[in-house]
């Protein structure tokens, strides 16, 4: 099996009970290869948050199995589980999530901190990260200062701290304009093609498609369509 590859099999998922019970994702299947990026599609409700915590570790199957690497999550212990996640896996959302009093540096060094306690040189790792994205003169600035295309590339840059092979992403382009939308796509591919990195983007955005290696369609809950390379 190759590093950091991801997959689920079988996988259902299911909330709420009796009447109220909705099934989220029904015997879904499928592989997400290092190196590329998937897009997964699909109409609200159709699953992709709920797929991608299942991906990142953070919900558990009703039936089925979630590897990382190889490895069978759901037989892992909670504390097994959340290590798995710390050393391989991050996540980029919609919202941004920043801390709201920290300069951007600090966002992006607490962000690495938090993963990986022993890391040295946490501000010079962070500072790079921003330069590379461009953010070289905002290193200092509040989130409330920021662009929201500014406060996802801190995001993205917060999460790559501490270089997790496996990046996973609700919507990051969903509150974006053109050209801020573009830039991270161009940033989440050039993490595939320059470091080899596992992206799955979940996103109704089309201007994703054009980045994506494969893209899955899920529709109630299940796997409709898979175009593409994997
Ligand atoms: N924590 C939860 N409790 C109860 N129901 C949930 C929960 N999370 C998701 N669901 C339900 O599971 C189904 C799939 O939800 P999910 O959030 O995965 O859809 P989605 O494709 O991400 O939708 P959207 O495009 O609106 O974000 C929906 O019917 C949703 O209401
Ligand atoms: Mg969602």
């Amino acid at each position: 099996m190759p590093n950091h590859f991801l997959r689920v099999e079988g996988a259902s998922v299911s909330f709420g009970h009796d009447e109220a019970r909705v099934h989220a994702l029904r015997d879904v299947s499928l592989s997400f290869k290092p190196g590329t990026l998937s897009l997964v599609m699909g109409p609200s409700g159709s699953g992709k948050t709920t797929l991608l915590s299942l991906l990142g570790c953070l919900l558990s199957p009703d039936k089925g199995s979630v590897f990382v690497d190889g490895v069978a999550v759901n037989g892992l212990s909670e504390a097994e589980r959340t290590a798995v996640r710390q050393q391989k896996i991050s996540f980029v959302f919609q919202a941004f999530r920043l801390f709201h009093s920290l300069s951007a540096l600090d966002n992006v060094a607490l962000g690495l901190e938090i993963r990986d306690p022993a890391a040295s040189r946490r501000t010079e790792v962070a500072r790079d990260l921003l330069l590379q994205f461009g953010l070289g003169d905002k290193l200092h600035q509040e989130p409330k200062a920021l662009s929201p295309g500014e406060k996802q590339r801190v995001a993205i840059a917060r999460a790559l701290a501490g270089n997790p092979p496996i990046l996973l992403a609700d919507e990051p382009t969903a509150s974006l304009d053109a050209e801020a939308g573009r830039n991270i796509c161009q940033i989440l591919r050039s993490q595939v093609d320059e470091h080899g990195r596992t992206v799955v983007v979940v996103s109704h955005d089309p201007r994703w498609e054009k980045f994506a290696d494969r893209i899955v369609t899920l529709c109630d809950g299940c796997v409709e369509e898979e175009v593409g390379v994997l």
